[in-house]
């Protein structure tokens, strides 16, 4: 799997891909990691990994359509298939959805349907929720709302921050995340 990652700041998630297919659990290649923050801590990882990084600033761009050309020939320059997107932080367009139909998928810190949108984890505390977790979904237009080809769930107990939630959340990410890649690419190989 030629794989392309979308992410915007830690990256943990892109590490945990990284990991996946050093251990042999993903058959993939990360071709490019694409970021838009020029401070994301995950180009930091990228380079350390040996990871082919390149920041597309999105204050750069007159449109989010512009942006999003951009990855498309990014990506394709790199032969990649498959987009993973791992934290990444802006909406993405008809554009990019079009140019990898049903190849692009995203983790959330939530069951999907529940808590959609940039704070889940927080929701998901204020809601007094008992159970949370995450889920890895192909990306659609409406955001996080695309179908599910993974779901983790984790407790949340009684004194948990948005942080001690966000953590314990992102041990099911990391596990799932590749996973789902594999599963989506399994179930949908490109034609050859
Ligand atoms: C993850 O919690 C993911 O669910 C959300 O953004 C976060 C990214 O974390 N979409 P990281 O940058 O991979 O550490």
């Amino acid at each position: 799997i030629a794989l392309g990652v979308l992410a915007s700041g830690n990256g943990s998630n892109f590490e945990a891909l990284a990991q996946a297919i050093t251990a042999d659990q993903l058959q993939a290649e990360i071709r490019l990691l694409i970021y838009n923050n020029p401070d994301a801590y995950v180009r930091q990882r990228a380079e350390r990994l040996g990871i082919p990084a390149l920041l597309l600033d999105h204050r750069q761009f007159a449109s989010r359509e512009d942006l999003d050309q951009a990855i498309i020939t990014a990506f394709r320059n790199r032969g990649v298939e498959w987009i993973a997107m791992a934290g990444w932080m802006r909406l993405v367009t008809e554009t990019l959805i079009q140019a990898f139909p049903e190849r692009i998928i995203n983790i959330h810190p939530s069951l999907l349907p529940s808590f959609k949108g940039i704070r889940a984890v927080e929701q998901a505390i204020a809601a007094k929720v008992r159970i949370s977790g995450c889920t890895a979904h192909l990306v659609t237009l409406d955001v996080d709302s695309g179908p599910i080809l993974v779901q983790a769930a984790v407790p949340v107990l009684p004194d948990d921050t948005v942080d001690s939630l966000q953590q314990r959340i992102q041990v099911e990410e990391h596990k799932i995340l590749p996973l789902a890649i594999a599963l989506a690419a399994a179930r949908s190989p490109l034609p050859v």
